[in-house]
């Protein structure tokens, strides 16, 4: 049997028990501790620590998310690392309400009940909870998806809210070749199996603020946007929001009357929809640029706020700064990378 070692994380004061066969991330997730963390495959950099004391054995990663330099200086990732002895891990995010927030990790048998086009490449998927238990989750959070017949999953965040009891809805962006949604378009049908466990992410509303908001996402980023969005409507929670919303054209909106309706049951909401590559036919008389230009030139000083970002990692890594600039410091922006898995090349510079 693996040996056991004691994890204790600073400044917080938290001690778990992990087993040498288990990441220290999961030994975390085992003991419903909410460790700040994204992908959980080595590739978003979210859960890095820096390691003060104990011996650790690193999974593959990724040296995007880990440099060289900072694996010698004692940093780690959480969703790789397995210790080897007791340890003390010194958190760099971590956020108090988070930290106790977990939501016990099931994994669960569903159904698809539909499959719909949203947009020529986002679909909506449909999954019927098939007699289980409903889910219980935080809107903003996501589960992980087994790719049918492989051991391989893919991580995607629910757009409907957890008081939606007997299915999971999601919004998936369709890469050609892609092991997952490459199946949507032809593949899966009503009826198909998909296993899939969760609740993960940290993409959570902040509950103890009642700071305004800003939103930004871009393309199917718009997924756990949306379940944030109506959590607050559901839940009467009347902060002030801006959602500023990417998209390359016309084509690739989606939802755009629904958000714009959405005032209506969240006061203090706006929309605020762009586009970096209008169509000439798209007569677009909206906001044109990339996402984060366009969130610079509109916003002033934004100090006081809090920012929720969603989307595929450039739109996030150019967001912080911008943000930076305009007031929002690091701590008061939540973000899910919508990250992808390794590929072979990526595999080969990361390291075992
Ligand atoms: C926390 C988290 C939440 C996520 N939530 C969602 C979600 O709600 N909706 C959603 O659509 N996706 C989401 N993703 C991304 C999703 O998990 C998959 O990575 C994505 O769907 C691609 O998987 P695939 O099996 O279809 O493609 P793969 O087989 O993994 O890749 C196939 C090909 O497509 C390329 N490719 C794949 N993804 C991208 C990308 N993002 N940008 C550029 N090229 C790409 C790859 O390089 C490869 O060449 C999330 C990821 C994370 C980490
Ligand atoms: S969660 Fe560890 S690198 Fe993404």
């Amino acid at each position: 049997m693996a040996q056991r070692h004691t994890v204790t994380f600073e400044p917080v004061d938290i001690e778990i028990e992990v087993s040498e066969d288990e990441t220290i991330l999961e030994g975390a997730f085992r003991q419903g501790i909410m460790l700040a963390h994204g992908c959980k495959e080595g590739q978003c950099s979210a859960c890095k620590s820096f390691l003060i004391e104990g011996e650790v054995d690193l999974e593959r990663y990724s040296t995007f998310a880990l440099a060289d330099y900072e694996q010698e200086e004692g940093y780690t990732l959480l969703c790789r690392a397995h210790a080897f002895s007791d340890l003390t891990v010194e958190l760099l995010h971590y956020d108090e309400e988070m930290l106790t927030s977990g939501v016990p990790i099931r994994s669960l048998k569903t159904k698809v009940d539909s499959i719909e086009p949203l947009t020529h490449d986002i679909y909506k998927l449909c999954l019927a909870l098939d007699g289980e238990e409903p889910l219980e989750f935080h809107a903003g959070q996501y589960v992980d998806v087994r790719i049918p017949g492989t051991d391989s999953t893919r991580s995607f965040s629910m757009s409907n809210t957890p008081a939606v009891a007997d299915r999971l809805e999601f919004m998936i962006k369709i890469y050609p070749g892609g092991q997952f949604s490459g199946l949507l378009k032809d593949e899966l049908a009503p009826g198909h199996e998909l296993q899939v466990k969760g609740p993960y992410g940290v993409f959570i509303l902040r509950e103890h603020s009642d700071a305004d908001l800003i939103f930004i996402g871009g393309g199917a980023g718009m997924a756990p946007i949306w379940s944030l969005l109506d959590s607050m409507a559901e839940r009467g929670i009347h902060r002030n929001v801006t959602y500023y919303y990417g998209a390359r054209a016309r084509k690739d909106l989606f939802h755009v009357d629904q958000l714009q309706r959405l005032s209506e049951r969240l006061p203090g909401f706006r929309f605020v929809p762009a586009l970096s590559e209008p169509e000439p036919d798209d007569e677009w008389d909206g906001e044109v640029g990339l996402i984060t230009n366009v969130v610079d030139r509109l916003e002033g000083d934004l100090s006081g706020r809090e920012a929720y970002l969603c989307g595929p990692p450039p739109m996030i890594d150019a967001s912080i700064p911008m943000l930076g600039a305009h007031g929002i410091p690091e701590a008061r922006i939540f973000y899910d990378k919508f990250t992808i898995t390794a590929s072979e090349e990526e595999q080969e510079h990361a390291r075992a």
